[in-house]
């Protein structure tokens, strides 16, 4: 039975093997890490804590990914902030992260996620504009899926009161990505077109209610047949089913001059093909290379596809063609200023009702690998988010219900219940088997 197969299982936390070292990664995750794993002599008298973090320990399948309990000093130095995390971000990335297929993520071992949202407990002295109790987002290059972080203080974003943990750590990675791509490069304006792939996911979602800030924008949106009464009622204009049909002939019956903004997650052939669907004067963004995921594992064959077919042209041809083509990664924006002004506006766009985060479904930390196949599986319509609390006991009673057969003599349930390890200060123990984070059913909270 191959692991996407495999019977529902919930992964148990085991002590941390090693002390983490610190990331490499481009970004503000190092200092994450760096505060965390070596106190200094100032911060002897730190008490130390004791938390639950997602640590890849290698690349591969869903048991790469292994909830560990930590036990260290987590002092908030100079120009830091320690926040008790509420609710993490899942993005496309993590899981091509976990392939190895993501170059801003850090070797493994390496605690993984890129967005949290959560509640300040300390600030360093030297922290004029944030305090204890303060609601924050958080936005780091990794580092973020553990329930207690050190982060720079100017990394976090006050949450608008009427904001919910779950909606502030779906906001920055899609939103930031979204708004950046249209307005900042392909400069957005009254009266375009727009085409969104995977415009049910979280960065398409935010695409599509940005694309709404403007008047009379017309946005085409692929997507799983299965998603497109949603993401209608969500403001697209038009959705095509990408597996059933031929999106670039649908798009042309449609509009047959073609598109002025084209953004493309996917990669390869599709960024010819969105290319080519160009107006003169059209842009198109590339930002992903999804094509290169087929499944939980690393597909070799669907890399070198998409990397044979990408889009190769000489700046000759560009000129004569009048289209512009973009490049977009967050991962490696080091503008901290743009990011920030960005965050303001979109804050200041959720508080005036005019965007807010769909969130598909949420998952317990221990819970992970089921959250990844929801995205592997194309089953996603929004956001997809980890807690890092453990699971409640009512919460597993209540499944273990729904779960139960008609005939309650049947064989016994095959999933176990996570129970926190405890491990004492600066101990380091061998690294348990871990059970791999395997097949629990989707629970999804359309809201
Ligand atoms: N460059 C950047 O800074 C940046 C930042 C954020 C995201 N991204 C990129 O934006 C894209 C969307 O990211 P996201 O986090 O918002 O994820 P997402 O869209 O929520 O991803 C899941 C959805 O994508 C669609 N999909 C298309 N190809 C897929 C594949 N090969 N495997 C699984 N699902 C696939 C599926 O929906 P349908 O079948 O309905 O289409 C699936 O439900 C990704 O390519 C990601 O790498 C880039």
């Amino acid at each position: 039975m191959s692991n996407e197969e495999a019977p529902i299982q919930q992964q148990q936390p085991e002590p941390e093997k090693t002390p983490e070292p610190a990331e490499p990664a481009p970004g503000p995750a190092d200092e994450v890490q760096r505060s965390a794993a070596a106190p200094s002599a100032d911060h002897a008298e730190e008490k130390s804590h004791t938390f639950r973090a997602l640590v890849l320990t290698g690349h591969g399948g869903y048991d790469k990914i292994k909830l560990q309990v930590k036990t260290q000093m987590m002092p908030a130095g100079s120009g830091e902030v320690l926040v008790r995390v509420k609710a993490c971000g899942l993005n496309f990335a993590d899981l091509m992260g976990r392939q190895g297929l993501y170059d801003a993520l850090a070797s493994p071992p390496v605690t993984m996620g890129m967005e949290c949202s959560g509640v300040i407990e300390a600030a360093g002295e030297d922290v004029v504009d944030r305090k204890a109790g303060d609601r924050v987002i958080v936005l780091s290059s990794s580092g973020l899926w553990q329930e207690l972080v050190v982060v720079p203080a100017d990394q976090t974003f006050l949450m608008p009161d009427a904001m919910s943990f779950q909606e502030a750590a779906a906001l920055p990675v899609n939103y930031l990505t979204a708004h950046m791509m249209l307005f900042e490069m392909a400069n957005l304006r009254p009266g375009k077109s727009v085409l969104v792939h995977m415009a049910a996911g979280g960065v398409g979602i935010a695409a599509t209610q940005l694309c709404q800030t403007v008047g009379r924008v017309t946005v085409f949106g692929t997507a799983s047949a299965s998603k497109h009464e949603v993401i209608l009622q969500g403001g697209l204009s038009h959705a095509i089913d990408y597996r059933t049909k031929d999106y670039v002939e649908e798009i042309r019956h449609i509009s047959p001059t073609g598109l002025d903004i084209v953004l493309d997650p996917l990669g390869g052939s599709d960024t010819q093909k969105g290319f080519g669907l160009l107006k003169p004067m059209g842009t198109i963004v590339v930002f992903g290379a999804a094509n290169c995921v087929t499944g939980q594992k690393k597909n070799l064959l669907a890399i070198a596809k998409t990397w044979y077919n990408q889009l190769s042209i000489s700046t000759l041809k560009l000129m004569q063609a009048n289209k512009s083509v973009c490049g977009f990664h967050l991962g490696y924006m080091k503008d901290l200023a743009l990011i920030r002004n960005t965050m303001e506006t979109l804050l200041g766009l959720y508080v005036q009702g005019k965007i807010k985060p769909r969130i598909d479904s949420t998952y317990h930390f221990e819970e992970v690998a089921d959250a990844m196949r929801r995205m592997h599986e194309r089953q996603n319509i929004g956001k997809v988010i980890l807690l890092p609390e453990p699971k409640k006991e009512e919460e597993k009673e209540e499944e273990k219900e729904e779960e139960k057969p008609a005939d309650v003599s049947a064989g016994p349930q095959e999933e176990e219940e996570a129970k926190p390890e405890e491990v004492k200060e600066d101990q380091v123990q061998e690294e348990k088997d871990g059970k791999s984070c395997t097949g629990v059913r989707n629970k999804k909270e359309d809201n």
